[in-house]
């Protein structure tokens, strides 16, 4: 069984209710059950969310130390976090960067990842089955491109 770590940044908290036109009507919760129930004995789900920062960065320390797999929608942070990227490289981690929302369709701003660059992969504008598809990435485990 891998352990899955599923972390959620900023505002995500707020899934159900906040611009459910772009994020959908799901809330965080059904996202969690849905990945608990797809991963049944394949994996152990770990789910948490942060508006903090700081708290991804020690999610994410922790997931390395603990050879989990991550499932990572860094939500803003996404875009402006030097932190997160670090942590990520730091902590070796095999990172999934997620998003619900297609974010190369949205404003100029969303475009840029400071995680990209170290992430085994990213997955972007499947709404809550964009968690899915990466959790099926992470148990699929054939060791594949890892980034250098
Ligand atoms: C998001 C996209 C980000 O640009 C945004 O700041 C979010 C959610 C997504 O899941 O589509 O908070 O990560």
């Amino acid at each position: 069984m891998r352990p899955i770590h599923v972390l959620n940044g900023p505002n995500l908290n707020l899934l159900g209710t906040r611009e459910p036109g772009i994020y959908g009507s799901l809330t965080l919760a059904d996202i969690a059950a849905r990945l608990t129930e797809r991963a049944g004995a394949r994996g152990t789900i770990t789910f948490r969310q942060s508006n903090h920062e700081g708290d991804l960065v020690t999610w994410i320390q922790e997931a390395g130390a603990a050879g989990a797999g991550v499932i990572l929608n860094a939500g803003a942070y996404t875009h402006t976090s030097i932190a997160l990227r670090d942590a990520i490289s730091g902590a070796k981690a095999e990172v999934i960067e997620v998003h619900l929302s297609n974010v190369h369709a949205r404003e100029p701003f969303r475009h840029r990842s400071t995680i990209a660059p170290v992430a085994r992969g990213v997955i972007a504008g499947f709404g809550p089955l964009s968690y899915e598809l990466a959790l099926e990435a992470l148990l699929h485990g054939d060791g594949g491109h890892a980034p250098a």
